[in-house]
């Protein structure tokens, strides 16, 4: 078997040597230039004037680009086209691309850069959800999820409990910043080699911007030094930089963000804010639940009404609400358009009721963890989510067996003693689950197809749309394609990403990557085998005497194949290829893939959008110092069910990773913006990730052995997005001698801050 075994990442070594190459280290092509741009100087204005004559003075200067250079479309988006490309008339975000400069070397592109004039006449920008809101300044039209009668719910509830919760903004922080090399081949084609998730969004945005034909535009990605949904849409415009150069001067162009650049023009996690209003009766049951979110979406939609969406369905977490009445509303603001970041909006729509849980315990006086376990999903009817999907998993079990193996209640006894006799530390502990839906709501999105080439010596190549961005992509796929054809995984290269490859592909996001690429590459990998077990089974009767021609008796194993019956008679891999196309035996195909059984209904807010959810939950024990306020994360353990893992070493990486970037969200990671727009926490010197030293010091990671079942590709389940959830922590106040509870208290979800 292939799959299931912990082989290393296709790059880990060559990442370690520096070998690997990304699109900035792609050597440069004869007279290639290098492209940057001078953006707004304020997040709101008129654009009077763009003044460019100084520029021609400049040694190596050799071009700049407005938006009347562009030869067709200016205005792009994913989901609206909204979003110019150059700005023509109103600056909406500090630094939103105005002028497209090309120059010979980095030096005279920095000389131009400082020669551009452009005015502006600065209007008063809205940054913030508040201030949005008093404009009534919204992208989209709002959406709704309800059931029950939530009203009616509240008038007979015990307790009514309401607040307004807020999350912060994050930045994706992706060690390779955008960059795009873009190359003018004949008459109108153009090759982009690009930093992105998505090639055939690229394809398309350039033929646009272009007008010309998306058969003219080819997209290749070899890697991404991480994209954590940056790279979702936000490729697109380095893309259009680049293009635009390479077709007006016929040379290749390139552009590569420095890290400030990155971080001040593009967008990041939107930050929510969220009023609700809980219904519960006396045994903490919660009965009905209102919430209204308003995201903030920057100036232009990107992907702002599918995060949203993704943010309703994620409000219930692991929880049965009966009663219920949810409502979302993007923000327009001036700040770059905020887009994909791991989770997609559900960790903003989970972190709300997670707070919720921790009010109503507070309310009540109980423990947290009771609250949520009496609320879990369960058996019928407790099992139908909001929108009418239902939750088949393991919640329960897995709250159990964390339960018990963290060894809860032990612990939260200690931490009461110590909370009650140490004059200088707090302890807190919470137990918080995870429920995640697994695949793009847009139901058209899932979708994949898939090519195998088998060649002459028996090595395999696979192209999917799917890209790598760290997540191991590239080595699951390799072991599923070589699990299929019964040879070992060094045989199978997983080739560079290309939209001439691969048509019309999704995005590598929603976790969905191995799910959808996977899978059709196992489907392609199946209509070649019965192929070449038809003719081996025609080769065997052959040279074996009395042996009749059994499709069913040829096995492929360990780069090996035979006749069960008479084992003895071996062939290599390799020997087999090349004898099938010695007899015209054909040894590539195409795969497709869609997903079974998915659909929602935008307008009615029912239907099941999810193949299935990935579920988990984790025991965070922290320890704040009373004087200094200094906190440290003793211990987490965690607990997931991601099915049988096709590379447990891989997906354990996920869970680490996504684990301790959901940490930097809700603790550390703080975006600061002055009053007039500006990214003040641009750099890692102003803008804090976790690092090593603040992983807990006592890490517990472990796989539940009882998966759900599932219909995904080797009854998998994706692990990418699932484990960055919220999670919260209450402390024992021995002054008050009752239960505080409270969200973990941090720059980025709480109770008090606008964003
Ligand atoms: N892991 C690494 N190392 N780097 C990344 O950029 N992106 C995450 C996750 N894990 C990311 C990552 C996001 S946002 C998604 S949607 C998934 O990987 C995408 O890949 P998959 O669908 O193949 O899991
Ligand atoms: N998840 C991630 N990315 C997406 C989605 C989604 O549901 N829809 C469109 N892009
Ligand atoms: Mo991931 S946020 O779906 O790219």
């Amino acid at each position: 078997m292939e799959t299931g075994k912990s082989l290393a990442h296709d790059s880990a070594e060559i990442q370690v040597t520096g070998a690997a190459l990304y699109t900035d280290d792609i050597v440069a092509n004869a007279g290639e230039l290098v492209v940057g741009f001078v953006g707004s100087p304020v997040a709101h204005g008129l654009l009077k004037r763009i003044e460019l004559s100084n520029l021609y003075r400049i040694h190596g200067f050799v071009g700049a680009f407005t938006w009347q250079d562009i030869p067709g479309a200016n205005l792009f988006g994913p989901m609206i086209a909204d979003e110019p490309f150059l700005v023509k008339d109103f600056c909406e975000y500090v630094g939103q691309p105005i002028v497209v400069l090309a120059a010979e070397n980095a030096s005279s592109l920095r000389k131009a850069r400082l020669q551009v004039q452009i005015e502006v006449e600065e209007k008063t920008p809205w940054l913030t959800i508040s201030q949005a809101l008093k404009q009534n300044s919204f992208a989209g039209t709002p959406r709704e999820i309800k059931r029950g009668d939530f009203e009616g719910a509240w008038r007979k509830a015990d307790h009514q409990i309401e607040g307004v919760f807020y999350s912060n903004g994050q930045e994706q922080f992706y060690l390779e910043s955008q960059a795009v090399i873009a190359h003018l081949g004949e008459g109108n084609e153009i090759l982009i080699q690009a930093s992105t998730q998505n090639p055939t969004e690229l394809q398309e945005v350039v033929a646009h911007m272009l007008g010309i034909g998306f058969n003219e535009v080819v997209c290749t990605c070899r890697r991404m030094g991480g994209a954590f949904g940056g790279k979702e849409t936000q490729a697109a415009l380095p893309a259009l930089m680049a293009s635009l150069v390479t077709k007006k001067t016929g040379r290749s162009a390139r552009i590569a963000y420095d890290k400030d650049t990155d971080m001040h023009v593009t967008g990041k996690r939107h930050p929510f804010r969220s009023e609700y209003q809980a219904a519960v009766d006396k045994a903490g049951n919660l009965l009905g639940l209102k919430v209204e979110l308003h995201s903030n979406g920057g100036a232009y939609t990107d992907l702002s009404l599918a995060i949203m969406e993704r943010a309703l369905l994620h409000v219930d977490n692991a929880y049965f609400i009966p009663n219920i009445s949810l409502r979302g509303q993007v923000c327009k603001t001036h700040l770059p358009p905020n887009t994909a970041f791991r989770g997609f909006g559900g960790p903003q729509g989970m972190a709300v009721i997670e707070n919720l849980m921790e009010d109503i315990a507070a309310k009540l006086r109980r423990d947290p963890y009771e609250i949520r376990s009496q609320n879990c999903y369960g058996n019928s009817p407790r099992d139908l989510t909001p929108y009418g999907q239902r939750v088949e998993s393991r919640l329960p079990q897995i709250l159990n067996k964390l339960h018990e193996s963290s060894d809860y209640e032990t612990r939260l006894e200690k931490i009461r003693q110590l909370n009650e006799t140490s004059l200088t530390h707090l302890r807190g502990i919470s137990l918080t689950p995870m429920k995640f839906g697994i695949s793009f709501t847009a139901t058209f999105l899932n979708q994949a197809n898939a090519l195998i080439n088998i060649l002459k010596d028996g090595s395999v190549q696979v192209s999917t749309g799917g890209t790598e961005m760290g997540q191991g992509l590239t080595v699951k796929i390799r072991q599923i394609v070589a699990e299929e054809l019964g040879v070992p995984s060094e045989q199978v290269k997983y080739m560079t990403t290309s939209t001439e490859k691969n048509h019309n592909t999704s995005p590598t996001a929603a976790s969905a990557g191995t799910d959808l690429n996977g899978m059709a590459a196992a489907n392609a990998c199946q209509a070649i085998r019965s192929r070449l077990a038809q003719f081996a089974a025609e080769i065997f009767a052959d040279t074996q005497v009395g042996l009749s021609k059994s499709l069913e008796a040829i096995e492929f194993s360990e780069g090996k194949v035979w006749d069960r019956r008479c084992p003895e008679k071996q062939l290599t891999f390799g020997e087999l290829a090349l004898q099938a196309y010695r007899n015209r035996v054909n040894l590539g195909e195409r795969g497709f893939y869609r997903t079974p059984g998915v659909g929602f209904n935008q307008s009615t807010g029912k239907g099941s959008p999810f193949h299935y959810y990935t579920t988990g939950a984790c025991v965070a024990e922290v320890e704040i110092d009373r004087f200094t306020g200094q906190w440290m994360l003793e211990r987490a353990d965690l607990l997931l069910d991601i099915g049988h893992s096709i590379n447990p070493g891989i997906d354990r990486g996920q869970i680490v990773g996504g684990f301790v970037q959901g940490l930097g969200w809700v603790s550390m990671e703080e975006l600061r913006y002055q009053e007039d727009g500006k990214l003040l926490s641009y750099s890692p010197t102003s803008y804090k990730i976790p690092n090593v030293g603040d992983l807990p010091i006592d890490l517990r990671i472990e796989l539940y052995e009882d998966p759900a079942p599932n219909g995904s590709i080797r009854k998998s389940k994706a692990v990418g997005e699932p484990p960055p959830n919220a999670f919260t922590c209450r402390i024992y106040s021995s002054q008050t001698s009752a239960w505080t509870s409270f969200t973990w208290q941090s720059s980025s979800l709480g109770n008090s801050s606008d964003l």
